[in-house]
């Protein structure tokens, strides 16, 4: 009796701290720097809920460019650019990090919520300034060293091995090279840099996590990310991750507790390494949707990109728990082909049950380049895996 009127009693005194009660209303604008594949999705979810998006980008035939509810033709990285985009919007967010923070810092003096924060855009930015943060703040992470161009490589050689790791500009493991021996140095950046210990991990992890202005903050399950060794890209992305309940458990906490310490608003997606002797050091963070939470659109009750939007609207989170497993995989566009979109093995990949083809709506393919994805879905993660591996052998994407 007692438990469940204190229940109650809780749930009123949440829906009390709302700060709005009522649905969002037809002139509400969410508007989103960047117009990639992650905002294209953000605007499949905010669908359900009649939310316009409104996208900038620099690239006409961006993802977004077709399907937001408007789109701006501008340069996320001029201040003058994004100032103008984001002053007439309810909420202003981004799917990319590397945007004008400044604009979004003015923005945000003039009353106009900023989700994720700019400070927290202008440190995540910086993985120089990422490191530093997990250290201040007693996170997990491998030790490092900050250098300011190619010459100091040679000052560090008793570090070896470690990954040298552009500070500004890196996505995709563009921007981060191992350097296994002195032999390396000549291949390294010329910019400011990361040195990060190498890990010789036995699996890599991410925890998604949400937080809204409220402070309510929930998780996503664990998931393990597979990288092709060429392209340091993700290959295979397992979910639920095959790991025990005390790492389950610690990874979590892990995820909270940057999410706190940020005091942010939003999505953060924490790239983990699980290392051979059991402890779990944090890679990187992203504060956005991230390629990591792709299969929660068919595996999870709530998908990343809705429980962005709850996030940066202050509504409730929604649950995150797994309704069947998943393995995601990136479509890339296949080595030898550069021009229009041809994809082969469409029919044969659609008359298997339960894969979900999206497709990113890029009209020419490069080699590597992320043209879609595919999550498929199964009872067991074996079952997907082997379903993945047949995906995977048939999808290509070519020119014609
Ligand atoms: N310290 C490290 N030790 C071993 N491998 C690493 C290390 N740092 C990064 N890597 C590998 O390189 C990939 C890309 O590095 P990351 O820092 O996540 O850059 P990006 O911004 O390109 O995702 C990682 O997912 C991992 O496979
Ligand atoms: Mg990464």
């Amino acid at each position: 009796m007692f438990e469940s009127y204190r229940l109650i009693y809780s749930q009123k005194d949440y829906f009390c701290n709302m700060k709005d009660n009522v649905w969002y209303g037809k002139d509400y604008k969410v508007g989103v720097l960047g117009g990639g594949q992650l905002g294209r999705m953000l605007i499949q979810a905010a669908n359900s809920y009649d939310v316009a998006i409104y996208c900038m980008d620099g690239d006409v035939h961006a993802p977004c460019a077709k399907i937001a509810h408007g789109f701006t033709h501008g340069d996320i990285q001029n201040f003058e650019d994004v100032y103008a985009f984001g002053k007439d919007k309810n909420v202003v967010t981004v799917e990319i990090e590397h945007v004008n923070v400044a604009a979004l810092k003015q923005l945000e003096s003039e009353g106009v919520p900023v989700y994720p924060q700019p400070a927290i855009l202008e440190m995540i930015q910086d993985k120089g300034l990422q490191k530093e943060f997990y250290a201040k703040n007693n996170i997990p992470t491998a030790p490092f060293r900050l250098i300011s161009a190619q010459a100091e490589l040679a000052q560090n050689e008793s570090f070896l091995p470690f990954v040298q790791k552009m500070r500004k500009g890196g996505y995709d493991g563009k921007g981060v090279k191992a350097m296994l021996s002195n032999k390396d140095f000549e291949d390294g950046f010329d910019v400011p840099s990361v040195l990060e210990q190498f890990v010789d991990f036995e699996k890599e992890l991410a925890v998604i996590v949400a937080r809204n202005e409220n402070g309510e903050i929930k998780t996503f399950p664990t998931v393990a990310c597979e990288f092709s060794k060429s392209l340091n890209l993700v290959e295979f992305l397992y979910a639920p991750a095959d790991i025990s309940s005390v790492i389950e458990e610690k990874a979590q906490a892990i995820a909270k507790e940057i999410i706190e310490k940020l005091d942010m608003v939003g999505l953060l997606a924490v790239e983990l390494f699980l290392t051979k002797d059991g402890a779990l050091l944090v890679n990187e963070i992203a504060p956005r949707p991230h390629n990591s939470g792709h299969h929660t659109i068919e595996s999870n009750i709530t998908s990343q990109f809705e429980q962005h939007l709850r996030a940066i609207t202050n509504r409730p989170l929604g649950a995150t728990d797994i309704v069947q497993a998943g393995v995601m995989v990136n479509l890339l566009g296949e080595p030898d082909y550069e021009g229009p979109t041809f994809l082969e093995g469409f029919d044969r990949v659609m008359a298997m049950p339960n894969v979900h083809v999206h497709l990113y709506g890029k009209a020419t393919t490069k080699p590597h380049r992320k043209m879609g994805h595919v999550t498929i879905c199964a009872k067991d993660i074996a079952t997907a895996k082997s379903n993945a591996l047949v995906v995977k052998d048939i999808l290509k994407v070519k020119a014609k």
